[in-house]
């Protein structure tokens, strides 16, 4: 049977204090309902139905992904109305998932086991044990064992405030009966809400069973209601990603101590120190090294290559055995070949970096192609920008750039061309001979420093 996931999300969240619908709001980089999202694709679904609320149209913006259906919540009247709204795509033959897009650590194995676990019943509910279950439904069970009912916090008496497990909002069911129960919900309670959680004494009395699948890691269901608990769950996501590095080879020098906003392709035998940011896709090769304090961005770094302490790098691509910082900035488009070096305070944007070649020391290199086994000594310069529109320079191979240097875009220096420091270069530089821009240097004979003049 095909399933259609059913993903509550009208939820206005006031307690994140935010302007963000809380969904929206991240773990790992992401918002929260897109790793519902993803883990539900991980299943043989028909369709995804995502119930918005009111307001709800940056969800939809943000999320932007038109092979979801969604469903319009306009007035919030509880979990079973909202599950309701979607009945139209709710067939008779689909299996239903009932999920949360303020739960982002639920396992796609976990909703499976839910799935399965109704070929033995009519309604499965995902529950879990906690040490403190206030604000949660209470699992109500029959001295046998098999469950009865579910009774929310605030319905509850004394006794069934006791009961540790507690229902994690997720259940499963087939469409046919799923319809006829909802049909039958009434606001008759203490919140005058529609509860979803109704279903399961519905269902008992229509002589059902009812079957739970105990969750045994309360983070994996754990719901986000304020910044408190999506901190917490940020971590818990986070120690997961590091130890998936860990079980794929990579070395970390505290697991604690690296943050992943996306994902992360390895190759064999990498090393990453304290303090790396990832974010976006990022690909590693093998034996690469990372430093304390990086910031990698959507980049791919060849193998052997090393990224020095405090490197920022931003959609680059780094060959192999490259040297790269410590404390430089790769912006967009910046392309290291082979065995080339970036050294510290060196910027790079959109430039061609040849094998080999080295950017050493406190440069900017912007709109450039370099040739291979070029030296751009200390502190040179390609001046890009002439305030409105940006040009190019051309470094031919092996040609050498004295420190200081300022080359004025558009240029071009030639094969084996060497430029002499301090020179500010404007016209082509013809290859295998020595430029040089800079005023000849004079000496004042018999020049005396000026002397301090005496107070009268
Ligand atoms: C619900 C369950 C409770 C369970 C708890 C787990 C019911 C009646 N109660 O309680 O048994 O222990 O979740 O967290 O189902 N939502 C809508 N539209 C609505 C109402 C809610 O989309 O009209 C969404 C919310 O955005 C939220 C989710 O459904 O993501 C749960 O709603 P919430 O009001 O937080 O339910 P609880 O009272 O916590
Ligand atoms: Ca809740």
């Amino acid at each position: 049977m095909k399933l259609l996931p059913i993903i509550l999300a009208a939820g206005q969240g006031t307690r994140m204090y935010s302007q963000l619908p809380k969904v929206l709001h991240t773990i790992g980089g992401k918002p929260m309902l897109q790793h519902v999202i993803n883990s539900c694709r991980n299943l043989d679904v028909k369709d995804i139905a995502i119930v918005y609320g009111h307001g709800g149209e940056k969800v939809k913006a943000t999320i932007a992904d038109d092979t979801l259906k969604w469903v319009l919540q306009s007035e919030q009247k509880g979990t079973g109305h909202a599950v309701d709204q979607a009945r139209e795509l709710i067939n008779d033959d689909l299996v239903v998932i009932i999920a949360y897009g303020d739960v982002p650590l639920i396992k796609a194995e976990t909703l499976q086991s839910l799935v399965d676990a109704l070929s033995g019943a009519d309604l499965t509910v995902l529950t879990t044990i906690m040490d403190d279950p206030k604000g949660y439904g209470r699992i109500v069970r029959s001295p046998e064992g098999t469950i009865e009912s579910i009774v929310e916090e605030k319905d509850a008496n004394n006794e069934i405030r006791k009961i540790t497990e507690v229902n994690t909002g997720f259940i499963a069911a087939r469409g046919k009966q799923l319809k006829t129960w909802l049909a039958k919900l009434s606001p008759d309670n203490a919140q005058g809400e529609y509860y979803l959680t109704d279903c399961i004494a519905l269902a008992v009395e229509d002589g059902g069973s009812v079957h739970a699948v105990v969750c045994d890691d309360p983070m994996e269901v754990q719901g986000v209601n304020n910044r408190v608990q999506q901190a917490q769950l940020e971590r818990e996501y986070q120690k997961n990603q590091a130890e998936q590095l860990l079980l794929k080879g990579v070395s970390l020098a505290d697991p604690a101590r690296l943050d992943i906003r996306g994902d992360v392709s390895v190759g064999q035998d990498v090393f990453i120190d304290v303090n790396v940011v990832f974010i976006g896709k990022v690909s590693l090769g093998k034996n690469v090294v990372i430093e304390s304090g990086c910031v990698i961005t959507d980049s791919v770094i060849g193998d052997n290559a090393r990224i020095k302490a405090n490197s920022v790098l931003e959609n680059a691509q780094v060959g192999n055995h490259c040297d790269v910082g410590p404390f430089a900035r790769l912006r967009p488009g910046a392309v290291l070949a082979d065995k080339a070096k970036v050294g510290n305070f060196v910027e790079i944007k959109k430039s061609t970096i040849g094998e080999g070649s080295k950017v050493s020391h406190l440069s900017y290199i912007g709109d450039t192609q370099m040739g291979v086994g070029v030296n751009i000594g200390a502190g040179t310069i390609t001046c890009n920008y002439d305030g409105v529109n940006k040009f190019k320079t051309i470094i031919g191979d092996n040609a050498f750039i004295g420190s200081d240097s300022q080359l004025i875009a558009p240029v071009e220096i030639g094969e084996g061309a060497t430029i002499g420091a301090g020179s500010t270069i404007t016209k082509d530089a013809p290859a295998a001979e020595l430029t040089l821009a800079r005023s000849n240097q004079k000496v004042l004979k018999g020049w005396k420093r000026p002397e301090k003049r005496l107070k009268d």
